[in-house]
């Protein structure tokens, strides 16, 4: 491989002598959706035919208006199109095609960070839906619209997605953590023409001010808004631009209850949802319909074992890839009730997340390694002291999660008779590609086993060629299409032939990960291979980070890594070089400037937690900053690479922070 992965490589070493085997409780096979026979047969399925196989799957699963005739079209591949003379409405599959036997069941809870709790059921989500549809028509939104969502993780966040759905625009939902300036940048790139937001959310006992910072990304530019909608949630005064400013509570409030779907086809653009790459700038991943909503809907059935008495909770906010297919779309198309938070996990305390487990009877718990991670920090007596017999399968999501946070969750949460599923994915797969099916697959510590029927997953070296070998490590790719996968990269198909499948020659999609396979043939996810950093589970580009800081006037230069840190994964580490002097002395009150001025360029997650300064970077010849160098260097590893071409070696002890 020409790149290291960015996983430590100590986690590497110890998930390599991961040993254990952990088969599925009998009591949860016995009463799994999916047994090892159906597997087996799907696999069968899928094998001989692929494309035959999601055609039966998309029949079977999807409400069409309109039946395909073609499966896949992949004339301009790598711009697959899938089921593509077909028609649906994707909100119809996720709320009316449950009415008529099942309206009264409850499809969403929702607890507040105050404490307040609501439910909904899936007429009444309908309802909501539909009269915010008929809200966003009312103000000109029309089919292929763009429309930008930046709220807390409130229901109606997901009846703003669900709206959009139904009237065919296209929502791109940017996270309530991203600042005003990040927002500003989304909102210009996708061209919305309408903003939905509230006057805030809260988090961690604090207000998140959403609707003021939408006025600063609104004064900044965004001529394309016409309409800001704003859902009151905390109650704080806010401005309200007349003309272009509405409350949502008024804009519902003569709108009926029923709005009939816009039908689209299978490819109309569903969302867009910006992540981050190795370029300075974040990517519009697009996804279409039909394809997303297919995977999104089996995946919740197969991986999460959904039955119709389940309550699955989803930890993820909706202004993440997970939020939108396990939150805001699958689980509601598979019809299951779903448990929504607005809040932090640790507020008012660490017990926060077990005693809703017990308060609302959890059966199905889905978060993040990090999440876990620091609610093992808080020990075992705040889960010890609630009832979580509910449970009977815990999910994984976001990064490798290292063995001993896995046998935590599987002990002290799961009480050793939950599965646990690993499941690998992302923003561009749109649903689940490799993970346990928790009836059949024994699961390893740190292993999200093996890809689902009907996904072909590889690991190939630097010419492509399967690496075999147990333990060799190698780039993650997808072989053939798959129907969630995405579309393009939204303005710019350039840089999606680019990123995901250049480097093959089209031959197949580039995860940007790196993988090995055990003797038994289970994945082992090894990290990111370009510079995309993973903290606390969520995506950051190196290159935006330092964008951020280069925009500070005091900023000439910056090169910024990830080092291990003990909860969030990863932390950002930054080198930075300043206009004149190196700053002396104490230099903590303009470390703490740098990190507030990222805050407010990207958002708090972006912040470093380590800045080094130093007269110059370490560069090769061709002038391109040695990051590895500056990885190890932050890790505090030794050095490896050949530093004889360096200008200055006296740097290194510099960057070191020794002189
Ligand atoms: C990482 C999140 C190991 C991986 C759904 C991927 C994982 C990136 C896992 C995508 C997992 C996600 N094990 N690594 N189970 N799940 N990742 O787009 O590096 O926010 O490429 O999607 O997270 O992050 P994204």
């Amino acid at each position: 491989m020409s790149n290291e992965s960015t996983t430590s490589s100590q986690t590497i070493s110890s998930v390599l002598n991961e040993q254990r085997l952990f088969p599925p409780p009998r009591k949860f096979t016995e009463a799994a959706r999916i047994k090892a026979a159906d597997l087996a047969a799907l696999q069968r399925r899928a094998d001989a035919d692929p494309v035959g196989y999601w055609a039966d799957l998309a029949r079977a699963e999807i409400a069409w208006r309109k039946l395909f005739t073609q499966t896949l079209d992949d004339s301009a591949a790598p711009n697959y199109r899938w089921f593509a003379d077909g028609e649906l409405n994707v909100s119809w599959n996720c709320l009316d095609v449950h009415l008529a036997e099942h309206g009264h069941r409850t499809a969403i809870i929702f607890e507040g960070e105050p404490g307040d709790v609501r439910e909904l059921s899936y007429r009444q989500l309908h309802a909501e839906v539909c009269r915010f549809a008929n809200a966003l028509k009312a103000r000109g939104v029309r089919r292929g619209d763009r429309v930008v969502i930046y709220m807390p993780l409130v229901p109606e966040a997901v009846v703003a997605m669900q709206a959009c759905a139904r009237i065919g625009a296209i929502h791109s939902v940017v996270f309530g953590g991203f600042s005003a300036l990040s927002l500003k940048d989304r909102i210009e790139d996708a061209g919305a023409r309408c903003v939905i937001t509230a006057d805030g959310g809260r988090r961690g006992g604090n207000i998140v001010e959403l609707k003021t910072a939408t006025d600063k990304a609104l004064a900044e530019g965004c001529p394309s808004v016409e309409t800001v909608f704003v859902l009151r949630r905390t109650g704080e005064a806010v401005a309200m631009q007349a003309g272009r400013d509405v409350w949502w509570h008024d804009a519902i409030v003569d709108q009926p209850a029923a709005c009939e779907p816009e039908w689209v086809d299978a490819e109309h653009p569903l969302f867009l949802l910006y992540t981050s790459g190795s370029t300075g700038r974040p990517k519009g991943i697009q996804h279409a319909s039909a394809g997303y909503l297919l995977n999104a809907k089996l995946t919740n059935r197969w991986v999460f074992d959904l039955h119709h008495d389940d309550v699955f909770w989803c930890t993820a906010d909706v202004g993440w890839i997970t939020g939108h297919s396990y939150v805001a779309y699958g689980p509601l198309a598979a019809g299951a009730t779903i448990v929504m938070y607005e809040g932090a996990p640790t507020y008012p305390d660490g017990a926060r997340f077990w005693r809703m487990c017990e308060q609302h009877g959890v059966t199905i718990f889905y978060t993040a390694p990090t999440a876990i991670r620091a609610l093992m920090k808080l020990g075992e007596e705040l889960p010890a002291r609630h009832d979580l017999s509910k449970l009977r399968l815990l999910g994984s999501v976001g990064e490798p999660i290292n063995p001993e946070a896995w046998m935590w969750y599987h002990r002290v949460i799961g009480k050793e008779r939950c599965p646990i599923v690993d499941t690998w994915w992302q923003t561009e797969t749109g649903a689940i590609l490799i993970s346990p099916i928790p009836g059949v697959t024994a699961t390893k510590p740190g292993s999200c086993t093996r890809p689902l029927p009907g996904i072909f997953a590889d690991i190939v070296d630097d010419e492509g060629r399967s690496v075999t070998t147990p333990g060799a490590g190698g780039y993650l790719v997808i072989r053939k299409p798959w129907p969630s996968m995405l579309r393009t990269i939204w303005g710019d198909n350039e840089r999606y032939l680019k990123t995901y499948w250049e480097k093959f020659h089209n031959r197949f999609y580039v995860a940007g990960d790196s993988a090995h396979r055990d003797a038994d043939g289970y994945f082992w996810i090894m990290g990111r291979i370009d510079d995309v950093l993973n903290v606390a589970g969520h995506r950051l580009g190196t290159m935006e980070i330092e964008s951020a800081l280069v925009a500070h006037p005091r900023i000439a230069e910056a090169a910024v890594v990830g080092r291990q840190h003990e909860i969030k994964g990863e932390s950002v580490f930054a080198f930075v070089v300043c206009r004149g002097a190196r700053p002396a002395g104490d230099t903590r009150d303009f470390e703490r400037e740098l990190r507030e001025w990222v805050a407010e360029q990207l958002g708090a997650i972006a912040k470093p937690d380590d800045i080094r300064f130093a007269d110059n970077l370490p560069k090769t010849r061709s002038g391109k900053i040695m990051r590895r160098l500056l990885r190890a260097i932050a890790r505090g590893e030794p050095i490896t690479q050949d530093v004889s071409t360096l200008e200055n070696p006296a740097i290194i002890e510099q960057l070191r922070g020794q002189s």
